[in-house]
């Protein structure tokens, strides 16, 4: 049988069909070279990645309802979602003559190749050497200044949800608009409203200036804080377009695809998780948060102190994202994945595993 693996393996790192600007690439071969991906239910996989549980790792996979898969090492793989879980990026901070804390990051844009699945390498596009790109809090308020240069080979912007004037708003052809490779702008506004956000490039053709990776999240917390949660993280939901075409061919959590499987999201019993999660997806319209075993609160787009829901799956399109918050009460491992079957057997798919407390 063809491991899913193999089948990885076989395909080419295809990245001339982003190359030219405007230009989306040849035909899409369709969902005959999709379909010959998707590992068939029950299939096994080759344990070639190494995550130190070899074997048991593979066994691991196919234990699990048929979904097959396979996470890439984080160091080999350029990407940790485990350390972008809670790796929140306040900036640089002075206070003004005003008395308001000013934050300041530099962001650069570079072209980075990863290796998101094993033997497939993703010829990124990136904001600071990583997709996703870093998380950026701030506090309702604060004045913000992101410092941008593109040192990538191709025109990109940072347009950041939220409120703002227009020529900040990274948009081409307003303000600065594109900002060319070697040039550099200084995105300047203030950190409002309060909530979950995210940013991306929005430079033209925008599906694969975002799918290549050219996205993160913005949390602006309100000026009166949140009930403080015991573990707070983030959520990055993602996919690859690995053949060209205008389909995926791999998603993921924070960017690597099965890696929660083998590194499960560590959390303790009864202690509040917080999770800021957010669908940045190209190509797909939708894309889902289910867990099991348990029930959370649902605060979409973190803008309101109430959550809006008590459920335990929710969907959302390009773009939306949420607060999700749960008490886990029993220990043990507990999956979250995509309620979409393809996305979780292509990548998103993790656990919890829950510590006694
Ligand atoms: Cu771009
Ligand atoms: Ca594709
Ligand atoms: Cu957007």
């Amino acid at each position: 049988m063809l491991s899913g693996v193999a089948a990885f393996a076989a395909l080419p790192a295809v990245g001339a069909w982003v190359s030219l600007e405007g230009i989306q690439g040849p035909a899409s071969s369709g969902h005959g070279a999709h379909g010959t991906q998707t590992a068939p239910m029950g299939s096994s996989v080759a344990p070639e990645p190494s995550t130190g549980s070899g074997a048991a790792h593979a066994t691991n996979h196919a234990g699990h309802a048929g979904f097959a898969g396979g996470s890439v090492p984080p160091e080999r793989a350029g990407i940790d979602p485990t350390a972008i879980l809670h790796d929140f990026d306040r900036g640089t901070t002075s206070t003004l003559p005003d008395g308001r804390t000013l934050r300041e990051w530099d962001i650069v844009a570079v072209d980075k190749d990863f290796e998101i699945a094993p033997g497939v390498t993703f010829p990124g596009w990136s904001y600071n050497g990583r997709i996703p790109g870093p998380t950026l809090w701030a506090q309702e308020g604060d004045a913000l200044r992101i410092h941008f240069t593109n040192a990538g080979a191709h025109p990109h912007t940072i347009h950041f949800h939220g409120i703002h004037r227009a020529e900040m708003d990274g948009t081409p052809g307003i303000g600065a608009g594109s900002i060319a490779p070697g040039q550099s702008f200084t995105y300047e506004f203030d950190a409002t409203p309060f909530g979950t956000h995210l940013y991306h490039c929005h430079q033209s053709p925008l599906a694969p200036h975002i799918a290549k990776g050219l996205y993160g999240e913005f949390i602006i917390e309100p000026k009166e804080g949140r009930p403080k949660a015991d573990n707070e993280m983030v959520m990055v939901m993602n996919g690859y377009n690995t053949d060209g075409g205008d389909d995926n061919e791999f998603y993921s959590v924070n960017g690597l695809p099965f890696h929660f499987m083998d590194f499960p999201v560590q959390v303790k019993q009864n202690e509040l998780v917080r999770i800021h999660l957010i669908n940045i997806l190209e190509y797909d319209p939708i894309n889902s948060f289910h867990l099991h075993g348990n029930f959370f609160h649902y605060y979409p787009t973190g803008t309101m102190l109430t959550p809006s829901e008590f459920t335990d799956t929710i969907s959302q399109a390009q773009g939306q994202r949420g607060i999700v918050e749960v008490r886990f009460p029993y220990p043990g491992k507990y999956m979250f994945h995509a309620h979409k079957t393809e996305f979780a057997e292509l990548g998103w798919m993790g656990f919890f595993e829950v510590s006694a407390s």
